[in-house]
């Protein structure tokens, strides 16, 4: 699982995110490039594209759902089964807020990066206990012009 949580976990407001970091983006982009990667029906809208060089996975409740690049689930346990049956070896689940929540007592790691942001937000993480994870790779990035200050952590499931 990858997320941006702010202090409060706030996660984005109006279908959209509420800060932009173009390093956390750059992270992003090479966790998550050459792994399927699993969002809901509505973070794919706020992305409006399928990223290029990953397997897009979209889950829906409406079975007639057809993006092209995209393959639509709408058995979010279909998707292990499936990704599992492949011999995928790490997929990662992008988001939103119901996709974080279904999935969390499953995922084995967590590439989280924690905002100083705090603010009016529509969509936030679970909560979680971070006693169940170990922590590595800290790293931290100081407030700039652009941008808040920002942590990047991975949690491991112990
Ligand atoms: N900060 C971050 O790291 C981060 C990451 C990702 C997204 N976001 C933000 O999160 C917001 C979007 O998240 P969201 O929580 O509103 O939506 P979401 O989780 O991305 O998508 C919700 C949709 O997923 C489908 N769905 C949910 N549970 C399902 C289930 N059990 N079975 C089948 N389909 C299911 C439904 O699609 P249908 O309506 O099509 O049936 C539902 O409307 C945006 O603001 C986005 O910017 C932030």
């Amino acid at each position: 699982m990858i997320v941006g949580i702010g202090k409060n976990r706030e996660i984005g407001k109006g279908n959209d995110l509420l800060w932009h970091i173009s390093e956390d983006l750059k992270n992003f982009k090479k966790i998550t490039s050459g792994k399927p990667i699993i969002m809901g029906r509505k973070t794919f809208d706020s992305i409006g594209r399928p990223l290029p060089k990953r397997r897009n996975i979209i889950i829906s409740r409406d079975p007639s759902l057809n993006i092209e690049g995209c393959e639509v689930f709408t058995d979010p346990d279909a998707v292990l089964n499936e990704l599992k049956q492949a011999g995928v070896e790490e997929a990662v689940v992008i988001g939103g807020s119901f996709i974080y929540e279904y999935y969390l007592p499953k995922v084995d790691r967590i590439y989280l990066t924690e905002v100083e942001f705090e603010g009016d937000a529509d969509v936030f993480f679970p909560k979680f206990d971070r006693s169940e994870f170990s922590v590595s790779d800290e790293a931290y990035f100081e407030e700039t012009e652009n941008s808040p200050a920002w942590k990047f952590s991975v949690l491991n499931r112990l």
